[in-house]
């Protein structure tokens, strides 16, 4: 069996981000009630990340009911938190080494649908070990959100994790696959099931706010606003950033002229087709010959 190497340090890094990680949202959980500013409380997780000694490996993410994922306030959202499900999405690197991990904060009385995804998810760790297949994985959720009587959604699934990039291969999928692929001691997987009570599909809205450059090592505009934006864009390497870390003359111009010309890619918020509420659990675990050992637990 191939046995992915980390080094202690590595191994490390990802315990660390993974601690640094819990706290944040512990403390970011009981902020999220009826009432509180949604970007208050992204900027508060982002915040409490770096004064931990970590950096966001990603933006927070705060999609509420129907959007299941890549929903993050803008720099000008004024809402506050509903009697709504809100999923509460937080990525946290040491170097380059992440940690990602989420949770729904039940603000509309639905916590049977809560319960499901953490089922599903508590099922699926007790199957992870080195040799087992994804789709093994995927049957676990899938049964268990089942039992619950929901569906899970079939067109978003888990991920590998590598330095600096949130979503490596394999994808951890929440139904079986025909073919998935069999994991090895010392990978680093996210896996996260989403339920609802819809159809069990998403698909892309029409806004954004979250982009990440399309490679590392880009060829710089010569236009010198577009060229300093895109190099303050470069600390994030390819780690997805909100267009609200940014600012200066023409941002959304030039946000658009970036996208235009390849150089960075937006994640459109992710909505459940029907408009169901939607519910997820996550966390992030390091393979090992006989389970996982979760970091963000
Ligand atoms: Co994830």
């Amino acid at each position: 069996m191939i046995n992915i190497c980390h080094t202690s340090e590595e191994i490390e890094k990802y315990r660390r981000a993974g601690k640094i990680l819990v706290e944040v949202r512990k403390q970011a959980a009981k902020k999220i009630t009826v009432g509180a500013s949604v970007l208050e409380t992204a900027v508060f997780v982002e915040d409490l990340t770096r004064d931990l000694g970590g950096a966001p490996a990603f933006p927070c993410n705060l999609s509420r009911d129907a959007d299941a994922a890549h929903y993050t306030p803008g720099a000008d959202d004024t809402s506050v938190f509903g009697e709504e499900m809100v999923k509460l999405d937080i990525g946290v690197h040491v170097d380059g080494y992440i940690a990602d991990s989420a949770i729904t904060i039940d603000l509309s009385d639905h916590q049977e649908l809560v319960e499901a995804s953490k089922a599903a998810l508590k099922s699926a760790i007790g199957v992870v070990r080195a040799g087992v297949d994804t789709s093994e994985i995927g049957a676990a959720i899938e049964k268990t959100i089942h039992e619950f009587g929901y569906k899970p959604i079939s067109n978003l699934t888990g991920h590998g994790l590598l330095r600096y990039q949130t979503h490596a291969p394999p994808g951890i999928p929440n139904i079986p696959t025909r073919s998935g692929t069999v994991l090895c001691e010392g990978q680093v997987i996210a896996i996260e099931p989403f339920a609802t009570d819809g159809d069990g599909k998403v698909k892309n809205a029409s806004s954004w706010e979250i982009y990440h450059l399309t490679t590392e090592n880009p060829v710089l505009p010569r236009i010198p606003r577009v060229r300093k934006l895109l190099r303050e864009m470069m600390e994030y390497k390819t780690l997805p950033f909100a267009k609200r870390w940014f600012s200066g003359d023409k941002i959304d111009f030039t946000f658009r002229q970036l996208v235009k010309s390849g150089h960075i890619e937006y994640y459109p918020i992710l909505r459940e087709v029907t408009g169901a509420l939607v519910s997820q659990a996550e966390h992030t675990m390091i393979v090992t010959e006989d389970g996982c050992e979760v970091t963000t637990r």
